[in-house]
């Protein structure tokens, strides 16, 4: 089996124009994916785990549409809370499928790469309901004998942070999400964004990471039960390498690629 290599991107907050926290979004994702192509240019693949746009404007999903046109590299997209399916399915029709949602499934070397929509309307909490659940249930069923990766925006696992832990903005129902994962021995890694920080971690057999947004982030240095503090910390994207009987996660800070000290 070949070694595979994606890039782990979260959270662009794309706005039709202007800043966000005094950050310019597609300014950020621009430098994101030149930094991508100029230092992983091997890579087999992208991932952007949702949050792809601030307010769900057609506009957003237009401009992101611009930038990764002629990008080399596969960049495959979910979507997050911020997001509008029905607005992103007008400039990405290509993702329209039978299951209504924006779940599917890609290949990659004998690797099983799948993409959940974890969009729960009106929440900023994530869902898999009944039909996208089922859908998975299959997926998992139809793909038992091949190494499986998971793509979704909301934290699946603890993250330590109050809100979204018991403030109920992470995966809704995770005991029934993990009773049907610790089945599939297969299952290898998963990828999620939405916490705006890097966090590796493990549940049962399988290890986990998040990623930075491109964008603002968010503190792990606060112990109050209900703060949430938007912070300004270098954006940062995941490079996640998988060998036969390993999985490597690395993250580059893409910001300060210009600054590298030579002898
Ligand atoms: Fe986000």
């Amino acid at each position: 089996m070949r070694k595979t290599k994606y890039i782990h991107i979260s959270d662009l907050h794309l706005i039709d124009r202007g800043h966000l926290y005094g950050i310019n979004p597609i300014s950020r994702f621009k430098k994101a994916l030149e930094s991508i192509k100029k230092h992983h240019n091997n890579s087999d693949f992208v991932v952007i785990t949702g949050d792809l746009s601030d307010k769900g404007s057609v506009k957003s999903y237009e401009i992101l549409k611009e930038a990764i046109d002629s990008f080399p590299i596969p960049i495959h997209l979910i979507l997050g809370n911020h997001d509008s399916r029905s607005n992103f399915l007008k400039v990405f029709p290509e993702y329209e499928n039978s299951n209504k949602f924006i779940q599917y499934l890609k290949e990659y070397d004998d690797r099983v790469f799948i993409f959940l929509d974890t969009l729960a309307k009106k929440n900023t909490g994530g869902k898999l309901c009944k039909k996208r659940f089922k859908w998975l249930k299959d997926r998992l069923k139809e793909n038992s004998s091949k190494p499986l990766y998971i793509f979704m925006h909301h934290n699946p696992i603890e993250s330590g942070m109050y809100l979204f832990d018991d403030g109920g903005w992470g995966l809704e129902k995770r005991d029934k999400f993990w009773e049907l994962l610790e089945k599939y021995e297969n299952i290898k890694h998963i990828s999620f964004g939405h916490i705006h920080q890097e966090i590796m971690a493990s549940e049962n057999h399988i290890t986990l990471n998040c990623t930075k947004a491109t964008v603002h982030q968010i503190a792990y240095f606060t112990s109050l039960k209900e703060e949430y503090l938007t912070i300004a910390e270098d954006p940062a994207y995941a490079i996640i390498e998988m060998k036969k009987k390993s999985t490597r996660v690395s993250w580059h800070k893409f910001l300060k690629d210009e600054e590298i000290f030579q002898e």
